[in-house]
């Protein structure tokens, strides 16, 4: 949705049961030290309000040390961590949990997130630990991240609490259709991460061409093609202070049908580029059309 004058991007937002997750954020995987610090200062500067961090990107407190300097009142930022596939027992959750937020600096998150399933610990006591951590204040909301279909099904069934987003790589590379009406079906927020596909994604000819229809760079048609679809969040990863001002200048204009469709068309079976050891079953992509905002 476009407007006469466009709001600010820190006011978008994606509504998921009771969260209002902004749209757009910061990721920080491989922003680390004085990196990450500058990285997330710039992005404040900026006009980002969401910051996503995770234990095991090992740059908590310099997410938190630059949370601390830059002025911005801390209920205006929504910051995201999450618990590593190891922690997953109840014990080693909560401590984790508390450790996360300790780095941070914070006295709670906003949300926090299970990193990745891990089939070797049962996922009622995981998903028990997740709404325990809600109910303790270390966090405002919960959810997932790297959860195929039947996985978000499960959690969803054993949480006493609502999940608000499940945090999966998606971008025009990659057919999400499936797990998008997933976390629609459950009131969830699908956030894109790894969304320009670590990059690789911006040497696309067709993403080229749309780029220069509407004069702007590839990254922010990737970017506007995925906020321009209902329930969905993005967090592109930058540590360039130009490119995090790049990434969040795509709400003054709008991708048409026919773009948005052109997009999509992109998606091809290897179109993953996160692929773990430790990942689960992923659901087979499907291609199919994927509902445009009005
Ligand atoms: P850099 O940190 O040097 O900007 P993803 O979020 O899909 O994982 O992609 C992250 C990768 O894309 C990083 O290598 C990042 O490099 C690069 N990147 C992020 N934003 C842009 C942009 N606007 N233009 C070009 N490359 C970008």
């Amino acid at each position: 949705m476009t407007f006469p004058v466009p709001l600010p991007a820190s006011l978008q937002v994606v509504a998921a049961n009771g969260a209002r997750i902004p749209v757009m954020g910061l990721g920080t995987w491989q922003s680390t030290h004085d990196e990450g610090v500058r990285a997330v200062r710039a992005a404040l500067d900026a006009g980002y309000r969401h910051i996503d961090t995770a234990a095991r990107y090992e740059n908590e407190q310099a997410v938190g040390q630059a949370l601390a300097a830059c002025g911005v009142p801390r209920d205006e930022v929504f910051v995201t961590t999450k618990v590593w596939h190891t922690e997953l027992r109840a014990p080693d959750f909560r401590r984790a949990a508390e450790a996360s937020v300790a780095r941070l600096g914070l006295d709670h998150v906003d949300l926090l997130l299970v990193h990745w399933p891990n089939p070797d610990v049962p996922l009622d006591e995981t998903i028990g630990a997740l709404c325990d951590a809600q109910r303790r204040g270390l966090t405002r909301f919960i959810g997932v991240s790297n959860f195929p279909v039947a996985l978000l099904d499960r959690a969803v069934a054993l949480s006493s609490l609502p999940l608000v987003a499940n945090q999966c790589e998606y971008h025009p590379y990659l057919d999400q259709t499936k797990l998008l009406a997933a976390c629609s079906r459950h009131g969830m927020a699908l956030i894109s991460h790894s969304p320009l596909g670590s990059g690789k994604l911006l040497a696309d000819p067709v993403i080229a061409e749309i780029a220069r229809q509407h004069d702007k760079k590839p990254a922010q048609i990737i970017l506007r093609w995925l906020i321009q679809q209902t329930g969905v969040a993005v967090i592109p990863k930058s540590s360039n202070p130009v490119r995090i001002g790049e990434n969040i200048a795509i709400f003054d204009f709008e991708l048409d049908a026919a773009s948005m469709a052109r997009i999509s068309a992109l998606a091809r079976a290897d179109g993953r580029v996160s692929k773990p050891a430790w990942h689960p079953e992923w659901d087979v992509p499907e291609t199919s059309l994927r509902a445009a905002k009005p």
